[in-house]
């Protein structure tokens, strides 16, 4: 990797950095997760982090005055930070500083300091590199901390005592693991027990910042090597112990069930390779959570999780807000996912019927798609004789679907009978009766009993109303 970074600095916006701080007589560094990322060969990042000794802001004003439409500053006084939005860039800008913070809160005392001073506050050695910004060492990465050997060897480790670091801002503890499934690198042992032993300070952090980090993770390639971490370090417990509560094999007489978090870290890490969808890789995620709370042995039938889908997707709700996770129809469809969630494997397991996948469409409505993949995602069997047999039967249902769906165009179903039409055809105000009449076409359409088409329906409906005693004006019929 290059310890000449000339390149990293070529877009136009850094010369006009470089006059304003020459201008202003600083001393300034493009700092942080630009360079990490330069060094690593990624697409110019979004954000570019600006460290001048000195006052930041004041360089951010300076900055913004010479850029072409002169962007405005936002300024964050408390911080002594300043943000310019220019083109399709976020610049941070930040005087360099010593920090030390308090047990209990994530915000720091702030005293100025020099570069390698704000180096070392900073969380990963991996993000303390710089790039000189200044005429005489113009381009030059400098790096006390040797950020570019653990950028090289694929490590995350901390410039200070990593107890000291993660103690300092517990937000910490979740970048490192983020990091390190984004990245595929490995967190330093002794970072890795700092964790441990710190990780109830996980407390002090918003719930926000860990969703964050959260999501983060779950969008990552392989997901499942977060959660291994999270689960090493014993953080998993702390912020998500639904899924905590899988772990486990129990053996009664003999018998066996499956240890459902780690077959959970596969499914999910199943279902990345398929869509990049947060939501439904959340899905993915919490789909099995309602085993913990209802498994029982039954004598006769062995490990049951009965209802298992249903006190799952309760748990979704609960869980969500919790996290102060959003409560919209982003949930709606993690719950409705984890409601549906056995019922095509359950379905491709017995003789595929045209009604059951006519039901399956009619829940699933236009998530069937998302619930496919999800359902294929939870195969994780490693006898290839089953499957090679669930994989088969899927296809089945998957054809039974187009089949079903072009002929009778159930996904959003809309009857073909009204209850406007029940009420005039009968005569009758408002009454239970309709919904009776309502339900019974439906189901009579599920069941392939029908067409779902309007002339069959209305002489169902007739039938079914004088089943109830009700007999339609003359002229309807
Ligand atoms: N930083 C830190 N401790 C934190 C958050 C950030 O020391 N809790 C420092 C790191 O040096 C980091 C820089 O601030 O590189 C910018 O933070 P941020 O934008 O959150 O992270 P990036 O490293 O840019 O990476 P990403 O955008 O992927 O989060």
């Amino acid at each position: 990797m290059p310890r000449d970074c000339q390149e990293a600095i070529k877009n136009p916006v850094f010369t006009t950095i470089v006059d304003s701080s020459k201008e202003l007589a600083l001393e300034t560094y493009v700092i942080g997760g630009y360079v990490r990322d330069f060094l690593l060969g990624k697409r110019s990042p979004k954000d570019i982090d600006i460290v001048t000794v000195g006052s930041g802001i004041a360089l951010a004003q300076k900055v913004a005055e010479k850029l072409s439409g002169k962007p405005r500053v936002q300024v964050f006084k408390n911080f002594g930070t300043a943000m310019v939005h220019y083109q399709n860039h976020e610049l941070e800008f930040v005087g360099a500083r010593k920090e030390s913070y308090s047990k209990d809160s994530r915000k720091p005392r702030v005293e100025d300091g020099n570069l390698e001073d704000d180096q070392r506050r900073r969380d990963f050695t991996i993000n303390t590199l710089a790039i000189s910004l200044n005429e005489a060492t113009y381009g030059q990465l400098l790096d006390p901390f040797q950020g570019l050997q653990d950028l090289e060897k694929g490590i995350i480790r901390t410039p200070l005592d990593p107890g000291i670091t993660y103690s300092d801002d517990p937000l910490r503890m979740l970048r490192a693991i983020r990091f390190a499934a984004q990245l595929d690198f490995s967190i330093e042992l002794s970072s890795l027990q700092a964790i441990t032993i710190h990780k109830d300070r996980i407390k002090i952090v918003s719930r926000e910042r860990i969703v964050d980090e959260l999501h983060k993770i779950i969008l990552c390639d392989r997901p499942s090597t977060g959660l291994k971490l999270l689960h090493k370090t014993e953080l998993l417990p702390l912020i998500l112990p639904e899924l905590s509560a899988l772990e486990g094999i129990e053996e009664i007489e003999g018998q066996r069930h499956k240890d459902n978090f780690w077959h959970t870290l596969e499914v999910l890490d199943n279902i990345a390779r398929h869509t990049d969808d947060l939501w439904l890789r959340w899905a993915a995620l919490l789909h099995d959570i309602g085993k913990a709370p209802t498994k029982r042995f039954d004598k006769k039938i062995g490990w049951t999780f009965h209802a298992h889908e249903f006190v799952g997707s309760k748990m979704v709700y609960k869980l969500f807000k919790r996290m102060r996770m959003p409560l919209n129809e982003k949930m709606k469809f993690v719950q409705k996912l984890v409601l549906l969630s056995s019922r095509p494997i359950i379905l491709s397991q017995d003789f595929v019927t045209d009604s059951a996948v006519r039901r399956l469409i009619f829940d699933a409505g236009d998530q069937i798609e998302a619930l496919m993949t999800l359902c294929e995602a939870d195969i994780t069997t490693k006898n290839p004789v089953r499957q090679k047999k669930y994989l088969s039967n899927f296809k089945l249902v998957r054809e039974k679907m187009t089949e079903v769906e072009e002929r009778d165009r159930i996904r959003n179903f809309q009857p073909p009978i009204s209850g406007e039409l029940i009420m005039a055809t009968f005569n009758i105000p408002p009454s239970k009766e309709i919904g009776l009449i309502k339900d019974a076409i439906k189901e009579a359409i599920l069941d392939g009993v029908i067409p779902n088409e309007y002339r069959p329906a209305y002489q169902f409906m007739l039938d079914q109303g004088r089943k109830l005693g009700l007999e339609p004006l003359k002229n309807k019929e």
